[in-house]
């Protein structure tokens, strides 16, 4: 990557050129300077955000609200990476709704939108791209069903499953989509729609071969130690070292 600024049209770009793309969240200003600074070209303000800064149980508690006012922050930082935003939980049942509120999420700082699911919301996706919004797609688990799913399970396993993603993928590219997420899909699959793809995907739980590696940023920094995820082995123990630094500082406070 250059040091320009980083548009979908350049992360489109670096499948056709064999480059592999890292992508990260983040939810406030320092954070996503934090990652800028690192070189990480796409940023996403996801509604991770509801479990790991709000303290909900899921995704599906996250408003619209709540988003822009985390988008403003990130955006504040003014990143040289693409910073992308989830559309949360109902906020794109119909084709007004969504480009409605992916105008208010552009307002808010974020320069694409992402939302959950396929060929059903296709016509949504043509829509927000059509009024100048990149839209990253995101398929396979998809936390915002995660209650009438019962769970958060691996996908692409049965046949059916499988033809269900290879469309649904075709359908996000063909609607526009500059690059779609893979979430917790078995890696045979996420490979077969990496290699029949122009757009890039970008795999979490989806093993090796999707052209690019999202994580949830506290969970690669350890700082969620009271939860453990298959997919994710945490690079630094934050949770720890924090709290054994503010001990510290404590027990040197209290013993004046
Ligand atoms: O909300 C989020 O952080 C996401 C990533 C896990 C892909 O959607």
């Amino acid at each position: 990557m250059t040091e320009t600024k980083v548009t979908a049209e350049a992360i489109r770009g670096m499948k056709a050129r064999g480059e592999r793309i890292a992508v990260l969240t983040a939810y406030d200003c320092p954070m996503t300077r934090l990652l800028d600074e690192a070189g990480v070209p796409l940023i996403l303000v996801g509604d991770s955000l509801g479990m790991v800064v709000l303290g909900y149980p899921d995704t599906t508690h996250v408003t619209m609200a709540e988003m822009e006012h985390h988008v403003r922050a990130a955006a504040r930082a003014n990143p040289r990476a693409l910073l992308a935003a989830d559309l949360p939980y109902r906020s794109y049942e119909t084709v007004a709704d969504a480009v409605a509120n992916a105008k208010r999420l552009v307002a808010a700082g974020a320069e694409a939108v992402k939302a959950e699911g396929g060929t059903e919301i296709a016509e949504q996706v043509c829509a927000i791209v059509g009024s100048g919004i990149p839209f990253l797609g995101h398929l396979g688990m998809l936390p915002q069903h995660v209650l009438e799913e019962g769970g958060y399970h691996v996908k692409g396993k049965s046949e059916q499953e499988h033809q269900r993603l290879l469309a649904d993928a075709h359908a996000l590219a063909k609607a526009g989509a500059f690059a779609v997420v893979l979430e917790l899909v078995t890696p045979r699959v996420a490979k077969e729609i990496t290699q029949q793809l122009l757009i890039p995907t970008i795999g979490i739980g989806a093993g090796p071969d999707c052209d690019g590696q999202i994580l949830v940023t506290p969970d690669l920094l350890g700082m969620l130690p009271w939860f453990s995820l298959k997919h994710v082995k945490p690079k630094l123990n934050a949770a720890e070292q924090m709290r054994a630094v503010v001990k510290e500082w404590k027990d040197s406070v209290m013993a004046r």
